[in-house]
C-alpha cells in the first residue's frame, strides 16, 4: 500500500514537472559562427565594418544582414582570411581543421512556472587546442531584461564582448572576461547568464554579466543537462520564469527579451567558440515582422 502511494506520488510529481513535449515545438535553425576577434569595438567601428551607420541610425540588427551569410563569415574568419572593409584578420592563429560555423536546431517553450530551451547539433570534428580539458562542450546563453541592455536588441551578446578580454586583440590580462559598459544591476542593465558544462561533476552555472562576468548568484536555473548520442548533442535548460536571484531577470508576458548563445566545442575556451547573432523571444507574443524573433508558446 505504502509502496503504491509512493509510486503514485512519484508519477504525479513526474507529470507536474515534466519537460515540454518537444514534438509540438517547431525547431528554429540558428547558424552559429566562429567570430575570432570580432569584438564590439571592431563591429562598431565604421572603417572596419561599413554597416555601422545602418546599425546606429537605422537600428538594423546583425541578424537582419547576416542570418543568411553567418556560415560564410565564420568560414573566412576561422581560416584567418582578411574580412570587413578594413581587411582585418580576425583570427591571427587559425586552427587547422576547425570549421567556421555550426548549425543548431533550437526550441523553446514555457508553462506556468518555467521556460525551457533545447539545443541540438552535430559535433564538428577536431581542430582545437583543447584549452579546457575538462569540458568537451559548454553551452552558454545570455539574455537581457526585455530591452534593458542598450544595443542588445540589435547585437545580442556583442555588448559584452570587448577587445580587451583575454584572447582578444588587446587583452588587458589573461583573466579578463566579459563585461558590459554602463552596467547597472539595480536598473536591470545586465545580461543574465546560464551555462551547461559537459565535464564530469560540473554543475549548471547561473550567473550574469554586469561590470564583470559572475558565474554564480542566480537562482532561476533549475536544470542544465546535456547528452551526446553518437555525434549528436542535445542540451536543455529549465529555468524558473521568476528568477529571483542576483543577476536574474524575471521573464514575464508582454516583453521582448534579447538573447544570444554560444557553444564551446571540442574542449575549447575563451574566444574559440561559435556564437549566434542577436535573437529575441517573448511569451505568446507574435512579432511576425521580425525575422530573428521567436514566439515562445505555452504548454
Ligand atoms: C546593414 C547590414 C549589416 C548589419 C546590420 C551588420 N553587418 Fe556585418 N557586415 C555587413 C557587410 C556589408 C559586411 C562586409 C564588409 C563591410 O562592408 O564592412 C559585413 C562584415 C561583417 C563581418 C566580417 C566578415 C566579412 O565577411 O567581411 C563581421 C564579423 C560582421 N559583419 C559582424 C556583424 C555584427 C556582429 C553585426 C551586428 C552588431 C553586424 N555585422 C551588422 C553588413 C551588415
Amino acid at each position: 500500500m505504502k509502496k503504491l502511494a509512493m509510486a503514485m506520488l512519484v508519477a504525479l510529481a513526474g507529470s507536474a514537472w515534466a519537460a515540454p513535449d518537444w514534438s509540438k515545438v517547431a525547431p528554429r535553425k540558428v547558424t552559429l559562427f566562429y567570430p575570432g576577434q570580432a569584438s564590439l569595438e571592431w563591429v562598431m567601428n565604421k572603417p572596419d565594418h561599413s554597416a555601422v551607420p545602418d546599425i546606429v541610425d537605422k537600428k538594423r540588427s546583425c541578424a537582419k544582414c547576416h542570418e543568411g551569410d553567418a556560415n560564410e563569415i565564420g568560414d573566412k574568419i576561422v581560416k584567418g582570411m582578411a574580412v570587413g572593409s578594413s581587411k582585418s584578420v580576425l583570427e591571427p592563429t587559425p586552427l587547422k581543421g576547425k570549421v567556421g560555423s555550426l548549425p543548431v536546431m533550437m526550441q523553446t517553450a514555457y508553462d506556468a512556472d518555467k521556460i525551457y530551451f533545447r539545443f541540438e547539433w552535430t559535433s564538428p570534428q577536431g581542430g582545437d587546442t583543447k584549452a579546457d580539458p575538462k569540458n568537451e562542450v559548454k553551452l552558454t546563453m545570455m539574455f537581457d531584461g526585455g530591452g534593458t541592455v542598450d544595443g542588445s536588441n540589435q547585437n545580442g551578446c556583442w555588448a559584452t564582448c570587448h577587445q580587451d578580454l583575454r584572447s582578444m586583440k588587446a587583452p588587458k590580462d589573461d583573466k579578463k572576461t566579459k563585461y558590459l559598459k554602463d552596467a547597472d544591476l539595480a536598473a536591470g542593465k545586465f545580461m543574465d547568464l546560464m551555462q551547461y558544462r559537459s565535464g564530469k561533476g560540473e554543475k549548471p552555472v547561473d550567473g550574469f554579466v554586469a561590470t564583470s562576468r559572475e558565474m554564480e548568484g542566480g537562482k532561476g536555473l533549475q536544470k542544465a543537462e546535456g547528452k551526446k548520442d553518437g555525434n549528436k548533442w542535445v542540451v536543455t535548460f529549465e529555468r524558473s520564469l521568476s528568477g529571483g536571484g542576483k543577476g536574474d531577470h524575471a521573464i514575464v508576458a508582454g516583453k521582448t527579451y534579447n538573447f544570444g548563445f554560444a557553444i564551446h566545442e571540442d574542449y575549447s575556451n575563451a574566444r574559440f567558440h561559435y556564437v549566434s547573432l542577436g535573437y529575441q523571444f517573448g511569451l505568446d507574443k507574435a512579432v511576425p515582422e521580425v525575422k530573428n524573433y521567436i514566439n515562445v508558446v505555452k504548454q
